[in-house]
């Protein structure tokens, strides 16, 4: 690319390859394309035995995400390649376009998430090749790099672990071994945490949890944690994740095709652990109950079938149209025991609908919510994180539908809009107390790999938890 000058750390380096790379780009061999790696040997000039050269684009449309991105390829390239140490030159002079903290953030979560690989069960799986040392080579703003490679870090160590739970098979990862995992995660941080067992479930009224989890041999189980970042427990914001350990679709059956993918369906816990592992790993002065309800969706002589009628926590019946229609049920609950505890505000994650799919697509999370305010703050936190996030309407005509001639509710009110009522059953219950839900069915498990994630899991929601809790941290909790 003839006219591209080596600037800064790129200068330098090519001075130490004897002026290779200013050749090389000159001859149009090393692109400059935003993502394209470039493998060129030092042939003993540096101590390194590869120099990977990671193209940018244009530097004015270098952004936060494009920045993440291509530190995402570098480290897939670098895996490939059996790298055990790497140096990440910081792109200072290209990334000028960013606060170097936000830079030195994107690299970091970039590396780590592009590195990501699920080890799996195999007998003789191969040694992983993890790194021994990766560094990152700073000459100016090195305390705001370091903050920010710190944050980047952390980011990606939340949405890793949300991508381990997630990828975890159902008959490993019961209710049981979800809540064992979560409280884990709550002594790791020295956290408080609750485990309600099946039998606590049933005796305090959560009528939506026992009936998703009564024809399953798994019983379900209702984990609470409390991360207190303030000296006083007030002003408290819930995060819920819907945790169905594994989703057959019950008596009505799911067809059996991709039902596998189904050990997915807790991704919105695990979206919430991930993030309470970030948050806490970064001592945010933030307030936060995380809930997380599980329970196995199956069918048996004893599962909860089409027609039954169910009590809810909050004393509301719901009649059941549909076994498969469980997320709902289980988040319902949940948000009335978050404003029993006093949550000023509510956030539910779940892998909630095929039908926020069909409408959005897999790269883009379904956002509802019933107050303006506090959407706008979630979908800001959405921006902050690079993570892509659409607010579907909540029109008040939506409500209407979700009667039933013979209880308060109905679970499954039809095709039409389904993701928006599957989100406002559950808004029906948080009543005045604002609160927002993403629908992350398909942002959560991906098809095909990308620059940061390969096929499977993807911890999507993690990263935006982080942020708003971010927000909620500088706002002081006045956040709507
Ligand atoms: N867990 C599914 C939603 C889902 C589908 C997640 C595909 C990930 C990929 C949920 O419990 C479900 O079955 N939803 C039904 C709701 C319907 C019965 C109203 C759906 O979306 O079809
Ligand atoms: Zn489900
Ligand atoms: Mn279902």
């Amino acid at each position: 690319m003839e006219g591209v000058p080596l600037e800064g750390e790129g200068a330098a380096l090519d001075v130490a390859l004897d002026g290779q790379l200013a050749r090389l780009l000159q001859e149009g061999d090393l692109p400059a394309r935003s993502g394209a790696v470039t493998p060129v040997y030092t042939l003993g000039k540096l101590p390194a035995k590869r120099l990977l050269v990671v193209g940018l684009g244009k530097p004015e449309g270098l952004d936060f995400v494009r920045l993440r991105e291509a530190a995402g390829r570098a480290a897939k390239e670098a895996r490939k390649l059996g790298a055990r140490k790497v140096a990440i030159v910081a792109p200072h002079e290209r990334a000028a376009m960013l606060p170097p903290e936000r830079a030195a953030h994107a690299v970091a979560e970039g590396f780590c998430l592009g590195a990501y690989r699920y080890r799996g069960f195999r007998k003789n799986s191969e040694p992983d090749v993890s790194w021994e040392a990766v560094s990152v080579v700073v000459n100016v703003d090195a305390e705001a790099w370091e903050a920010g490679l710190r944050k980047g870090a952390a980011y990606a160590s939340g949405t890793v672990l949300a991508r381990e739970l997630t990828n975890l098979p159902g008959n490993v990862l019961t209710p049981d071994a979800l809540a064992q995992k979560a409280t884990e995660l709550a002594e790791r941080h020295g956290l408080t945490y609750e485990v309600l067992d099946a039998e606590a479930i049933a005796k305090l009224g959560m009528g939506g949890i026992v009936a998703v989890g009564k024809g399953s041999a798994q019983p379900p189980t209702f984990t609470v944690i409390r991360y207190q970042g303030r000296p006083e427990w007030a002003d408290v914001t819930a995060y819920i994740g819907k945790g169905v350990t594994f989703d057959t679709g019950g008596i009505c059956l799911k067809p059996r095709e991709n039902m596998h993918e189904m050990i997915g369906d807790m991704g919105g816990a695990a979206a919430v652990l991930g993030a309470l592992d970030a948050v806490a790993a970064l001592k945010l002065p933030v307030n936060l109950l995380a809930l997380i309800p599980a329970a196995e969706n199956s069918p048996s002589g004893t599962a909860f079938k089409p027609g039954d009628v169910i009590t809810m926590l909050d004393g509301r019946t719901v009649e059941i149209r549909n076994t498969d229609a469980e997320g709902r049920l289980l988040l319902a609950d949940a948000v009335t025991y978050a404003r029993r505890q006093g949550a000023k505000r509510i956030v539910d994650v779940a892998t909630l609908t095929g039908g926020v799919i069909v409408a959005l697509g897999d790269e883009v999370t379904g956002l509802i919510a019933n107050d303006d305010a506090w959407a706008d703050e979630v979908l800001a936190a959405g921006q902050d994180a690079g993570e892509l996030l659409w607010r579907l309407p909540n029109f008040p005509h939506y409500y209407e539908k979700l009667k039933s001639p013979v209880a308060d509710l109905n679970n499954a009110p039809g095709r039409k809009a389904h993701p928006i009522m599957g989100g406002l059953f559950v808004g029906a219950f948080a009543e005045d107390t604002p609160w927002a839900h993403l629908d992350i069915a398909g942002t959560s498990w991906a098809d095909q790999a990308g620059p940061l994630h390969e096929k499977g899991a993807t911890g999507a929601g993690v990263r935006t938890l982080v942020a708003l809790a971010e927000r909620l941290a500088r706002s002081g909790g006045e956040a709507e």
